[in-house]
């Protein structure tokens, strides 16, 4: 059987304090716990499933490259805008996945739909409000994570297909913003997206061929309202998802880049020993 990390492989013996057991030294007393057998049986019986499912697929070693790869020394919060970006794009797939089981992509009952999933249903107005607020947390939080790879000079050797990729990823979370903003379909979407269709149809070669494809036609009609909708629900979110899949990847093949005033110090030593040699 391929091996497992030790986390998941070794559960404490039964008395040993581990990671099932109290960590608070036992009772009120002191006196340590005896761990709940109940207990010991589910987390025997969760193990021996990451290990059935790990055998078939032999998924462990890039969820352990992915979860407990070593990070540079200097890794401080700055590196965790990635993930919190990643965290947004699926706090964003959730409530869309709820939004989509009421919402109706047609022009005439597209505002009706979306007025009804505010007003009559059950925490509606709060998962809109989730998605809503959401996408603009997304955009924030990509803005500041390809900050964060520029000012650290991450994007350099080996890792300049990581930030063309990553380049991709936020010309189409922007997409997700311009599509979703028509949905509600009311009049300030509608004229919105008037006006975002002339902007792109004034692009450079590809730009009336884009407007066209995004419009479904050369004027804005009852059909570009389930045209945006296929776009930003299925179209876009299947290529994002396919790509935050290759920039994963290529962040636990090439590992981070360690922060530029830690490079820093280690350079003078190295040009040094360049000159010597
Ligand atoms: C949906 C959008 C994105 C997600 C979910 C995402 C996720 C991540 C994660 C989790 C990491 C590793 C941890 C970290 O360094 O923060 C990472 C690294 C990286 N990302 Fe992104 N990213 C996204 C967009 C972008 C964008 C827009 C760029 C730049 C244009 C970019 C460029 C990079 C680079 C160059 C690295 C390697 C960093 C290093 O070596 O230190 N990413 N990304």
């Amino acid at each position: 059987m391929p091996k497992l990390p030790s986390a998941l492989r070794k559960p404490s013996k039964p008395g040993e304090r581990g990671n099932g057991a109290r960590r608070d030294g036992g009772g009120a007393n002191g006196v340590e716990a005896e761990p709940h057998p109940v207990r010991e049986k589910t987390k025997e019986g969760a193990i021996d499933v990451v290990g059935w499912v790990d055998q078939r697929t032999g998924a462990s070693p890039f969820l352990t490259g992915l979860l407990l790869r070593k990070v540079p020394k200097g890794t401080n919060w700055f590196y965790t805008l990635g993930s919190a970006t990643l965290f947004a794009f699926v706090v964003q797939a959730l409530t869309g996945v709820f939004l989509a089981f009421y919402y109706v992509p047609s022009a005439t009952e597209a505002y009706d739909s979306i007025s009804h999933l505010t007003n009559d249903v059950f925490l509606g107005e709060f998962v809109r409000g989730l998605h809503k607020w959401g996408a603009t947390m997304m955009i924030i939080l990509i803005f500041l994570h390809m900050g964060r790879t520029f000012f650290f000079g991450a994007y350099k050797y080996p890792r300049e297909l990581n930030w063309v990729i990553g380049v991709v990823l936020l010309i189409l979370t922007l997409v997700m913003g311009l599509t979703g903003y028509l949905l509600p379909f009311d009049n300030r979407s509608y004229w919105a997206t008037i006006v975002a269709m002339n902007i792109t149809a004034s692009g450079p070669v590809v730009g009336p061929y884009l407007a066209d494809f995004l419009r479904a036609g050369s004027e804005f009609t009852a059909t570009t309202l389930p045209r945006f909708y296929a776009v930003h629900m299925l179209l876009v979110p299947g290529l994002i998802i396919a790509l935050i899949g290759a920039h994963l990847y290529l962040v636990v093949k090439l590992g981070t880049t360690a922060p530029p005033w830690l490079r820093a110090e280690a350079k003078p030593k190295s040009s040094r020993e360049e000159k010597v040699g």
